[in-house]
């Protein structure tokens, strides 16, 4: 098996948080991962891991921009715990970046795109479901239920 197979398929439709655009920023990193990861099983090396990896802090720095504003607009109450998760995240993620100009091989970039894979995992799966079901629950107050529109005369 090519190391690009195992993020094949690794989307799963119970990601989906219901924001069209947070839900298509969050598919894009799937992309650019199992991109990067086929770019490597082609032979390519550190240009192309780096990259990668400065188009992903970038989008997942904007992300979390975007998410938190979101997240504002809806009065998401668990905000400041989520931001600070955020900036973990940003934080692990740029501990990463020295392995790259010190790193040799094909294994040491395998290893730091697996790594980003499963902190962005952990992230989607983990802290962003948690917002999922509030999300839901303000868009239907939101959207005027129908049983109650028929009964307006
Ligand atoms: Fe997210
Ligand atoms: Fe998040």
């Amino acid at each position: 098996m090519e190391f690009g197979d195992q993020f094949k398929a690794s989307w799963k439709d119970s990601f989906i948080v219901g924001d069209s655009e947070i839900d298509a920023q969050h598919r894009a990193f799937f992309d650019e991962i199992m991109a990067v990861a086929q770019a490597l099983d082609r032979g390519e090396g550190r240009e192309a891991v780096i990259a990668f990896y400065r188009v992903f802090y970038g989008a997942l720095r904007v992300h979390f921009r975007d998410e938190e504003a979101m997240l504002a607009r809806v009065a998401f109450p668990d905000i400041e715990e989520h931001h600070a998760e955020h900036q973990a995240l940003l934080a692990s993620v740029a501990a990463v970046e020295g392995m790259l100009l010190t790193g040799e091989g094909v294994d040491q970039w395998r290893f730091v795109v697996k790594r980003l894979f499963v902190a962005l995992v952990e992230h989607i799966a983990g802290t962003d479901m948690r917002y999922k079901a509030h999300l839901r629950d303000f868009r239907r107050k939101l959207s005027p239920c129908p049983e109650r529109l028929r009964r307006i005369p």
